[in-house]
C-alpha cells in the first residue's frame, strides 16, 4: 500500500471510531442496552485498529503521525479507556437484565445511569473527533496552541453533555438522577454544580491560553542547522545589484525581444475564440530561441494587465535580479510600465516564461511562452545537417478544459521523411500534471527540466507523468510509419508525425495507452559522479505539505501550508553561497504538489527512501504525490532571494511559498513579504 492510500485508510478508520464511540453513547441515552454493548465492542475493536493504521503509517515518517502520536490516540485512549472501564460494567449488566428488544425502563439501569455512561461514551467519541479535526486543521507540526485549544474543547464538551444528561429529561417521574439545583431549590451550592463550575473554568483558561499562544510570532527564518544571519551588514548586497550580463559571450549575438503584456481575443485554430492575456496577443507569446552564449534581452511592458506583470524564467538559473518575482526581485510591472531584463544564455534547454504576479491568474489565462536554447556546435554544423531534424516545441496549456500545444487546439499533424531525427520538447504549463505516451515508435527521453540525461536507454510503451512546469525533450529517429503524441490518453488529440509520402487521411490506430506503466525517472539512465556530495549538506530544511487553517496574507483561511504555516507566515531558509543544502520534501496532504524552487538545479535524491539510482536527475520542479518524501539537495552557487514554492499555482496563492534567503542578500523592493504568485502586488491599484 502506497503511503497516500494508507493517509486515506487512516482517515477511514479515524471516522468510523467517531461514529463507534458517539453512537454507543446515543444508543446508551435511549436505553437500548445491547445495542450499545454491540456498538462499545466496535468502538473499541476500530480504536485498536486505529493503532494499528496509525502505527504503519508512523513506520512510512513521523511527520504523517506526529499530532495522532501525541494528542489524538492519547485523548481518546484516556476517554475510551475510561468509558470501557466503568461504562463497560454497567452495560453489561443491563444487557442481561434486559427484555428481549434490549431496552430497559429507566429504572433498570441500576443507580446512576444512563447519565455516566452516557457521558463517558459521548466524551470518547468527542476525543476521536478531536483527534480527526486536529489532523485536517492544523496536522504537522503539532504546537502546544493546538494540543490546549482541542483539550479544553473536549473537556468543555464533556462537561455540557454532564450538564444535559443531569437535566431530568421528562416528567415521567422515573429520572434517576439528582436534579441540578439543591431540593430546596437554592442554586449553585450542589457538589455537582461546584464541580461544573470549576471544571468550565479550568477549560476555558486552558482554552484560552491554546488560543493566545496562537497568536506567538513565528520564527522569520529557518537555519537548517547551520549558521544564523552573520551579523557584518558591510558585505549586505541587493537583489537590485545582482543583474545580468549586459554583452553576449565572445562569438554569442544580442538577441533582443520586446513583449508586451495585453488582453485579446485569441482565435485558436478550430475557431474557437478565447479571451486572454497574453504576451503580444498570442498564446503562447513569442518563442525566445537561442544559442548558448548569446545574450537575452527583453523588454517587457504592460499595456492593460491591471494585476501587473513579470516575467519569471522558470528553470533557468539567471542571476537574481533577473528572476521576475515582484516585491522580492522587482517592482511588479503595471499598465503603462516596463521591465528591461537581460542575461546570458548559458544553459542549454528547454524552459519556460511566465508571468510571476497573480501567477495562478495570469499563466491560466495565457501569460507564458518558451524559451529553448541550442546548443552552439549545433548551429555551427552546416545548414544541410540542421534543415533534416525536426525539431518541435510543444507546451502544453488548458483554456478553460481546451487542451492547446503549442498554440493549436485538437490535433496537430506533421510530416518528415522516414529517418528524420526527432526531438518533441513538451513543456506542461498548467498547474496539474499530464500523462504523455508516445506511440508508432522507441524514443529517449534526453533531457528532464532542460538538463541531459546521462546515458539515457531506449523505451517504447511507457507512460510519463509530467510534473506541472516540468520539461521532457523526447528523441527518436523518425519510422516509416507514423508516430503519435498521445496526451492524457486523448486520441484525438495530441501530435500525429507521419512519414512523406503517407497518405494524410488515413490514420494508423493508435493502441490503448492508458494501461502502458509508468517510467520512473529515478531509475532511467546511467549513474554518474554528481558535482557535489548531497550526503554532506550544510544544511537541511524540511517542508512538510498539508492543508491547515493558517493566516496567508494577513487572512486566516483553510490554506495550502507548510511547516502549519501559510504565505509569508513561513519562515525564509537561510543559506550562505558555498552551501550544500538538503531539503527533505513531505506530503501528507492528498493532493499532488510540484515543488519548484528558483534559481537552482535541483538533485534528486531518493524519494519514499528508496535513492535515485540512474542517471544523476536535475529537476526545477518535482511532483511530491499525496504521502510521498523527496530527499534533494542543492549546491547554493547563486546568491539571491529565491521563491520556493508549489508551481499548482493555484496551491502557491492558498499559501504554499516560502523564500530560500541568502545570508546578506537584502531586497528594496516592498519587502519579502508582500509579494507572491497569487499576490496583490505593492500597489494598491493591484488590489482585488
Ligand atoms: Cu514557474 Cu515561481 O515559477
Ligand atoms: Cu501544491
Amino acid at each position: 500500500m502506497t503511503t497516500g492510500q494508507l493517509i486515506i485508510v487512516d482517515h477511514a478508520v479515524a471516522l468510523l471510531s467517531v461514529a463507534a464511540w458517539l453512537t454507543a453513547g446515543v444508543a446508551v441515552a435511549f436505553r437500548r442496552a445491547r445495542l450499545a454493548l454491540g456498538l462499545l465492542a466496535a468502538a473499541v475493536l476500530v480504536t485498536l485498529a486505529r493503532v494499528t493504521t496509525v502505527a504503519m503509517l508512523a513506520g512510512r515518517g513521523w511527520w504523517f503521525v506526529q499530532e495522532k502520536v501525541l494528542l489524538g490516540l492519547p485523548m481518546l485512549g484516556a476517554a475510551g479507556l475510561a468509558a470501557v472501564l466503568i461504562a463497560g460494567p454497567r452495560l453489561l449488566a443491563a444487557a442481561r437484565r434486559a427484555p428481549e428488544a434490549g431496552i430497559l425502563a429507566s429504572r433498570a439501569w441500576g443507580d446512576g445511569m444512563p447519565a455516566s455512561s452516557v457521558v463517558l461514551l459521548l466524551t470518547a467519541g468527542y476525543a476521536a473527533l478531536a483527534g480527526l479535526v486536529v489532523t485536517f486543521l492544523a496536522g504537522y507540526p503539532l504546537t502546544w496552541s493546538t494540543a490546549l485549544i482541542a483539550g479544553s474543547l473536549v473537556c468543555a464538551a464533556a462537561l455540557l453533555t454532564a450538564r444535559v444528561a443531569a437535566t431530568p429529561a421528562d416528567t415521567t417521574g422515573d429520572a434517576d438522577i439528582a436534579p441540578i439545583q439543591a431540593p430546596d431549590g437554592e442554586p449553585g451550592f450542589s457538589r455537582r454544580r461546584f464541580i461544573s463550575l470549576a471544571g468550565g473554568a479550568v477549560v476555558a483558561s486552558t482554552g484560552t491560553t491554546g488560543v493566545g499562544l496562537l497568536f506567538m510570532p513565528a520564527e522569520s527564518v529557518a537555519t537548517g542547522g547551520g549558521p544564523g544571519r552573520s551579523s557584518s551588514s558591510g558585505a549586505a548586497v541587493s537583489v537590485a545589484d545582482l543583474r545580468g550580463a549586459g554583452a553576449p559571450a565572445p562569438g554569442g549575438t544580442r538577441r533582443q525581444y520586446a513583449l508586451t503584456a495585453q488582453t485579446a481575443t485569441v482565435r485558436l485554430p478550430s475557431g474557437r475564440e478565447i479571451q486572454a492575456w497574453t504576451y503580444n496577443g498570442q498564446v503562447p507569446g513569442p518563442p525566445i530561441t537561442v544559442t548558448v552564449g548569446d545574450l537575452i534581452e527583453v523588454t517587457l511592458r504592460n499595456t492593460d494587465i491591471d494585476d501587473g506583470v513579470t516575467l519569471h524564467w522558470h528553470g533557468y538559473d539567471v542571476p537574481c535580479g533577473e528572476d521576475g518575482a515582484p516585491g522580492v526581485t522587482q517592482d511588479v510591472v503595471a499598465p503603462g510600465e516596463e521591465f528591461v531584463y537581460h542575461f546570458r544564455a548559458d544553459q542549454v534547454g528547454t524552459y519556460w516564461y511566465h508571468t510571476h504576479q497573480a501567477s495562478h491568474r495570469g499563466v491560466r489565462k495565457g501569460l507564458y511562452g518558451t524559451l529553448v536554447v541550442t546548443p552552439r556546435d549545433t548551429q555551427q554544423a552546416d545548414e544541410a545537417a540542421t534543415a533534416k531534424q525536426l525539431d518541435l516545441t510543444l507546451p502544453v496549456h488548458t483554456f478553460d478544459g481546451t487542451v492547446v500545444i503549442a498554440g493549436q487546439d485538437g490535433r496537430t499533424e506533421h510530416t518528415t521523411p522516414a529517418g528524420t531525427p526527432v526531438r518533441l520538447r513538451l513543456i506542461n504549463t498548467d498547474s496539474d500534471p499530464h500523462r504523455l505516451a508516445l506511440a508508432g515508435t522507441p524514443f529517449r527521453v534526453t533531457a528532464v527540466d532542460g538538463r541531459d540525461l546521462n546515458q539515457p536507454g531506449e523505451v517504447r510503451e511507457v507512460g510519463l507523468r509530467l510534473p506541472a512546469g516540468g520539461r521532457y525533450d523526447l528523441v527518436f529517429a523518425m519510422p516509416d510509419t507514423a508516430v503519435a503524441l498521445v496526451l492524457d490518453n486523448d486520441h484525438d488529440g495530441g501530435v500525429r508525425l507521419r512519414p512523406d509520402g503517407a497518405a494524410a487521411g488515413e490514420d494508423p490506430a493508435v493502441e490503448d495507452t492508458s494501461g502502458w506503466p509508468e517510467l520512473d525517472l529515478l531509475h532511467y539512465g546511467e549513474p554518474a559522479v554528481a558535482p557535489f556530495d548531497a550526503s554532506k549538506a550544510d544544511r537541511h530544511f524540511t517542508i512538510v505539505l498539508d492543508r491547515a487553517v493558517a493566516m496567508v496574507d494577513g487572512a486566516p483561511a483553510y490554506a495550502q501550508t507548510v511547516n502549519g504555516r501559510g504565505h509569508p507566515s513561513i519562515p525564509d531558509q537561510l543559506v550562505a553561497k558555498g552551501d550544500i543544502v538538503r531539503f527533505t520534501v513531505v506530503n501528507r496532504s492528498l493532493e499532488t504538489h510540484p515543488w519548484h524552487l528558483h534559481g537552482h538545479p535541483v538533485l534528486i535524491v531518493s524519494r519514499d527512501g528508496k535513492p535515485s539510482s540512474g542517471s544523476p536527475l536535475w529537476m526545477d520542479t518535482f511532483d511530491v504525490r499525496p504521502g510521498q518524501v523527496w530527499e534533494v539537495a542543492i549546491a547554493a552557487t547563486n546568491p539571491g532571494i529565491w521563491m520556493n514554492h508549489c508551481h499548482n499555482l493555484p496551491h502557491a496563492h492558498q499559501g504554499m511559498m516560502l523564500q530560500l534567503h541568502y545570508d546578506g542578500v537584502t531586497t528594496p523592493f516592498g519587502g519579502s513579504h508582500t509579494s507572491h504568485p497569487g499576490g496583490t502586488g505593492r500597489s494598491p491599484r493591484h488590489g482585488h
